[in-house]
């Protein structure tokens, strides 16, 4: 029952394609579905480009990244993960559209047994659950940008996650190389709770003019062996996404911490969302 071979994929963006090399990589068989076809031709583009690269710094061997491309598969109708034993949702960072996906998922994915794992940073697992007709198999699995450079899978069973589905989890994000952490089902879970206000506070001393933003991300790279600062790191996450966190985490407690910055609203709004479009604290060629 723990030999998960046959996983599925739903979403061909950043995280979605990190998750499916890595798993590729582990030689499981995976099929990501996509709607959109230039979203799935990016993705197969961005997974294709990772593991040249990792055979150019001699990390993979050719046949690693021959034999990870032969075990992915693209398709764009979700009916195609019916065989899957194991699926990661994810999709944008958005209530209704994953109640949707997981609903479908629900329907299609055959196998009984089969875990439904949700990569939300910020939605609550339990209402996702609830929407299918296997609230015991519905889970929490939440990776970390870049998915082949982060160590850390955060695990977060909800409440109607059985003890079965959460040892299970947490067996196969090893099995993809990852280290778990357990967090409760609460908005940020662990590294969120602490990292988002970090981040807000850095855009609010941009708001205030107490700092350029090359001098605060200098600051922690250089103050505080940080790998990046905070506002190249929110350019990296995507300021949408970021919003969209911190609002989830306003909505839960009701901190003014948690509150997004007059600032991270307006780049958002004028289309100023990171590294994906092409310009947020700083600019990026194409
Ligand atoms: N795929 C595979 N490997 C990659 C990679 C990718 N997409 N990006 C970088 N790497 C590897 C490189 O091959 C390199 O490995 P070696 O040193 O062994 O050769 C290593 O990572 C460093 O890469 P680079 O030299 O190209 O660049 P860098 O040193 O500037 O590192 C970084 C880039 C890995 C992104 C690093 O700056 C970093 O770790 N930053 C922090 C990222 C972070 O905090 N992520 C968490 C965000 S929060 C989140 O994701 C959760 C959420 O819900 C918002």
């Amino acid at each position: 029952m723990d030999c998960i071979t046959r996983l599925g994929v739903v979403g061909c963006g950043l995280m979605g394609s990190g998750i499916a090399e890595v798993a590729a990589l582990a030689g499981l068989d995976v099929r990501v579905a996509e709607a959109a076809s230039d979203a799935a031709e990016a993705g197969r583009r961005r997974v294709t480009a990772s593991l040249d690269r990792g055979v150019k710094r001699a990390k993979l061997t050719e046949e690693d990244r021959d034999r990870a491309l032969a075990g992915l598969s693209f398709t764009h109708d979700v009916g195609d993960l019916a065989d899957r034993q194991f699926v990661v949702e994810a999709v944008a960072e958005n209530r209704a559209i994953k109640i949707d996906v997981i609903r479908s998922l629900d329907k299609v994915v055959e196998d009984p047994v089969a875990i439904l794992a949700t990569n939300t940073s910020s939605i609550p697992i339990v209402d996702l659950a609830v929407a299918t007709e296997r609230p015991g198999q519905v889970i929490g699995m939440h990776f970390f940008n870049p998915v082949p450079v982060q160590r850390l899978v955060e695990v977060i069973p909800g409440l109607t996650t059985s003890a079965d589905t959460e040892r299970r989890t947490r067996a196969f994000a090893e099995r993809l190389g990852k280290t778990t952490v357990r967090a409760a089902d609460r908005a940020g879970f662990v590294v969120n709770a602490l990292l988002i206000p970090y981040l807000l506070g850095a855009v609010r001393m941009v708001e205030s003019g107490s700092a350029r933003p090359e001098d605060i991300d200098q600051g922690m790279e250089l103050g505080c062996a940080h790998p990046m600062g905070p506002l190249r790191l929110l350019d990296l996450i995507g300021l949408d996404t970021a919003q969209a966190i911190a609002e989830s985490m306003y909505d839960e407690y009701k901190e003014p911490l948690y509150a997004s910055p007059a600032l991270l609203r307006r780049m958002v709004a004028a289309g100023h969302l990171g590294r994906k479009s092409g310009r947020g604290f700083y600019a990026y060629g194409n």
